[in-house]
């Protein structure tokens, strides 16, 4: 196979630009070169030639010679921006920002399709997990039937931390930041948007669903209590944030992010710290479980450089699953799971179909039970401050 040489427009210098830097600087390759940096912030001491600086994202976009555009800068807006002019001057991307991909998922399908350039994007899902490469190129045979893990590192490694370790939310979250694993704004990483992100992207290679983020239903760690924690760690559980995408019925799919109760018996219970871990079913094969880092600079930038490697011999992504049926995304199926506050008020029994368990104390409440997905998401508590839902273990979501 030939291989062409890469030359290469580095957009941002962060966590992930930085440790492709360190990786090419240990493993040098005679086929790939990167000519030019771009940031933003000027008069940082960075570990780069002076000659490859510049504040000027044209000096990249109009250099004929740069055949591969790298984008890993942080703002979405500005990644959106940058990516579309790579595209109309013909360079193909790598980009890892999974925001910017997913809520602009059709738009950049289609101008990069129709520009005959190459749009990988790895390093966006699950960092050093292979994930999109194996939901294109091996599940092709339309007997995927649901995915779900931990694709966020960051809330991984603070429940391990809380758990295992008993540190406070706070603190570990900290900790995350210090060690680049989280995003400059960590809401995205305990309110579940980031896991969010990746889960759309991860449903159109997997499934063949494109879908606009807001219209998936998203819940964090953020307001896991002390009480959750204690009933977790009591009945010999963990708590993991799992994105889960999966058949229902016919053509119908669900898809949702939501902290569970993970039993010993999953595989998902010993992903721990950093780590992600992705399970998928097929019709014939049963399960497969796949497992790595996903977050930090070395393994994300490991998946970009895979990706430019990817690109030395035009690999695109075919989206073979976005042609031929169309799935849908339904919000009609219930869920069993278990709501706690800190006042009796916000619990309404009611809206439960079946109530397994129920629990008062002072200042935690909780019932556990069978909902339907649009009471739950629909409803006005859940917007309460104190509120809180985790999914009991071996929640799905069964037709409503
Ligand atoms: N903040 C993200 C995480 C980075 O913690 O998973 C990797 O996408």
């Amino acid at each position: 196979m030939s291989r062409k040489k890469i030359i290469i427009g580095l957009f941002g210098f962060g966590c992930v630009g930085k440790g492709l830097w360190d990786i090419l600087q240990q493993r040098a390759r005679q086929d790939v070169e990167i000519r030019k940096i771009c940031v933003k912030v000027q008069g940082k001491n960075r570990e780069f030639p002076e000659a490859l600086l510049t504040y000027n994202p044209d000096d990249i976009l109009d250099d004929p010679e740069i055949n591969l555009v790298v984008e890993l800068i942080d703002d979405a807006s500005q990644a959106f921006f940058i990516v579309n002019r790579a595209f109309e001057k013909g360079k193909s991307v790598v980009s890892a920002n999974k925001k910017m991909i997913a809520e602009n998922f059709v738009t950049l399908l289609e101008l990069h399709q129709k520009k005959g350039v190459s749009f990988l994007y790895e390093a966006a899902c699950c960092a050093s997990i292979p994930i999109i490469r194996n939901l294109e190129e091996y599940y092709d045979n339309d007997m995927l039937e649901l995915f779900e893990g931990i694709v966020n590192g960051s809330t991984n490694y603070i429940l391990t931390r809380m758990n295992q370790d008993g540190v406070s939310f706070d603190y570990a979250l900290r900790e995350a930041q210090v060690q680049g694993f989280a995003e400059t704004n960590p809401a995205l990483d305990v309110e579940g948007y980031d896991s969010k992100y990746k889960l759309t992207i991860l449903m159109a290679h997997a499934f063949g669903i494109t879908v606009n983020p807001d219209s998936v239903f998203n819940f964090g760690i953020h307001r896991l209590g002390t009480g959750v924690i204690r009933y977790a760690r009591e009945k010999g559980y963990k708590i993991k944030l799992i994105a889960r995408s999966m058949k229902l019925d016919g053509d119908e799919f669900i898809a949702y992010v939501m902290p569970q109760f993970i039993k010993s018996d999953n595989n998902l219970f010993h992903v721990d710290g950093v780590y992600n871990g992705v399970i998928t079913e097929t019709f014939f094969s049963d399960r497969q479980f796949f497992v790595g880092r996903g977050a930090g600079a070395f393994p994300t930038a490991s998946a970009v450089l895979s990706d430019i490697s990817a690109i030395s011999y035009d690999y695109r992504y075919e989206y073979k699953k976005l042609t031929g049926t169309h799935p849908v995304l339904t919000n009609s199926f219930t869920v069993e799971v278990l709501i706690s506050c800190g006042s009796v008020d916000c619990l309404d029994a009611s809206d439960f179909n079946e109530i397994a368990e129920e629990y008062h104390a002072k200042d935690f409440h909780f019932i556990a039970g069978e909902i339907d997905f649009r009471k739950l998401t629909g409803s006005a508590w859940i917007a309460e401050r104190d509120v809180s839902v985790v999914l009991l273990p071996s929640a799905r979501g069964k037709p409503a």
